[in-house]
Formats: C-alpha cells, sequence, structure tokens
C-alpha cells in the first residue's frame, strides 16, 4: 500500500445472504469497525441492496453492488441500471468479475460499458481483470490484463482517474490458492504503468487484489507498494476473517 492513497476492502458476497444471516454478519462486522481507517463496503444481492443501505446508514460501511447494466433503461428484462443502484446509495459496483465475463459472455467491450454507466451515476465501478491458468502458463498474464484494462480506458478517457482496478487472477479465485505478494505485485505494477500512460492521476487510482485473500495471508499481500487492497468473496462472509483483513490494511 502507499500511503498516497486510502486503503479499500471490498466484499463480494457473490450469491449468499438471507435477509437474517445478512444483518448478524453486517452487524457484526460493523461493530469491529472502530480501529480502522480504511474505506470498507460490502457488494450484495441486489435483492439486498435496501436492507444493506439502512444497515450501512450512520456507520462506515459503504455500500456495493455486484454488476451493473450497460443500458440506461428501458426494455432489458431482468437488467439493474446505475440510476437505480444509485438510489439506494450504491456507491461502488463490481464491473467484469470473471465470473460473468466466464458464465454471462461478457466481453472486454461490454465491461467498459457498465464502468462507464456507473461512473456517469457517481458509482464508483471496481473494474475486474484477470488471467485463467492456461494463460498464464502459457506466458499471456500481461498481454490479457491489459487487454482487459486497456477496453475500459478507451471507453472511458480521462474518467478513469475515478475507477478502482481489481486484480483478480482466475486460478486463484475461490480455489484456496492466492498468488503469492511478489505475483500480485508484478501484475499490479504493469497495471499501474497502464494507468500513468493513460491518466495524469494515475497515482491516485487504486488498484486492489482478489483471489483467495484470507485473514492469514493479507497482511503479506498489502505490504506490497502497489496493492491498495483487497476484493474478498468467501473470507468476507465470516466477520472476525472479514475484520483481520481490515485491520490488516490500516
Ligand atoms: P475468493 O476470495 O472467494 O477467492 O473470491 C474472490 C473474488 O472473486 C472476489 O470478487
Amino acid at each position: 500500500m502507499s500511503s498516497s492513497r486510502q486503503a479499500l476492502i471490498a466484499g463480494n458476497w457473490k450469491m449468499n445472504g438471507g435477509l437474517a444471516a445478512n444483518r448478524t454478519l453486517t452487524e457484526a462486522i460493523v461493530s469491529g469497525l472502530n480501529g480502522s481507517s480504511c474505506d470498507v463496503a460490502l457488494c450484495v444481492p441486489s435483492p439486498y441492496l435496501a436492507q444493506m443501505q439502512a444497515l450501512a446508514n450512520g456507520t462506515r460501511l459503504q455500500v456495493g453492488a455486484q454488476d451493473v447494466s450497460p443500458h440506461a433503461s428501458g426494455a432489458f428484462t431482468g437488467e439493474v441500471s446505475a440510476d437505480m443502484l444509485r438510489d439506494f446509495g450504491v456507491r461502488f459496483a463490481i464491473v467484469g468479475h470473471s465470473e460473468r465475463r466466464q458464465y454471462h459472455g461478457e466481453t472486454d467491450a461490454v465491461v467498459a460499458t457498465k464502468a462507464q454507466r456507473a461512473l456517469a451515476a457517481g458509482i464508483t465501478p471496481l473494474v475486474c481483470v484477470g488471467e485463467t491458468l492456461a494463460e498464464r502458463e502459457a506466458g499471456d498474464t500481461e498481454h490479457v490484463v491489459k487487454r482487459q484494462l486497456a477496453a475500459v480506458i478507451h471507453t472511458n478517457g480521462h474518467c478513469i482517474s475515478e475507477i478502482v482496478v481489481a486484480y483478480e487472477p482466475v486460478w486463484a479465485i475461490g480455489t484456496g490458492k492466492t498468488a503469492t505478494p511478489e505475483q500480485a505485485q508484478q501484475v499490479h505494477a504493469l497495471l499501474r504503468a497502464q494507468l500513468k500512460a493513460a491518466s495524469p492521476h494515475a497515482d491516485r487510482i487504486r488498484i486492489v487484489y482478489g483471489g483467495s485473500m484470507n485473514a492469514a495471508n493479507a497482511a503479506q499481500l498489502l505490504a506490497q507498494p502497489d496493492i491498495d487492497g483487497g476484493l474478498i468473496g468467501g473470507a468476507s462472509l465470516k466477520a472476525a476473517d472479514f475484520l483481520t483483513i481490515v485491520n490488516a490494511a490500516v
């Protein structure tokens, strides 16, 4: 982490939760936030945004969504627009998560448009990039992550100073296999250089790591100069583990 950037720890609940469980988990997280100063967000399934807005009200916790429509409004059954998310106090929206790229066919261009919609609504897109295991083993990591980020830079121009980038190696997501701090830092530095070439404000853009980040490995990852926080899946469903990660980011 660099002292010039405020760390961000965001939980991604994915398709987990329920009204009662959400309340218990969120209240436990909120009650443990006092000692920390970093930004903390929970990205929850859309039906729970109203609940999360109420639970986060008056606390340091910020509300996040897991996706946003690339369209502004209209006949797009099942889609949720950026303006609708904003109505529920959403501050962050994940775009381009590898699970959406893989299972829902999201292309780099669609992801870039989603980021654009979020930005236009005053929501910070958490733009996910990351290579698969096959791509890493073929030596394609740099090419893949730069291609994914380039689409977002191309579509959003100078507005990219308002995004957060999440490096999430696909082979590390939900597998218990974490990138080593050195592996992660290496990719973060590449992404930082790419952002610098595109924006005079790149030094303030946060690049967070995601992929089996947990209570045991967070401190080492967060100690890297270009790792500005975490996007946490499984460990965000356990208050104690999530809080340990938050406290490692202070
Ligand atoms: P895990 O922390 O469960 O590996 O998930 C990471 C992730 O995909 C966050 O968006």
